[in-house]
């Protein structure tokens, strides 16, 4: 498997990571009086790795492009 198609399937199973969380945590807050901090702050190591591989995910096209156009 290349690199490009790692980085995409890790972008959508940590999408799927990150939805989770921000439902669990919403329950969480929901229901408990005074949650713990790291109760709020969990889902933002998944939308940290998002970001990264997002933005990776998002420049791919233009990388392969200049790629493709530089025939020097
Ligand atoms: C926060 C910064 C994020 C950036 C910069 C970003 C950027 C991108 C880019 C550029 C793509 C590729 C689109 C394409 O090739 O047509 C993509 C795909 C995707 N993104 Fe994100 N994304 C971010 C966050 C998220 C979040 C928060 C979720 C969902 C909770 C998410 C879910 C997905 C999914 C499911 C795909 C399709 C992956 C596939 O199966 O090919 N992304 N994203």
């Amino acid at each position: 498997m290349t690199w490009s198609k790692w980085i995409r399937q890790f972008h959508r199973w940590v999408a799927i990571a990150f939805t989770a969380s921000v439902v669990l945590v919403t329950v969480v807050v929901l229901t408990q009086d005074e949650p713990a901090e790291w109760v709020y702050l969990s889902p933002l190591l998944p939308l940290f790795l998002l970001i990264c591989t997002g933005l990776y995910l998002f420049a791919l096209p233009y990388l392969t492009r200049r790629r493709a156009l530089d025939t020097r």
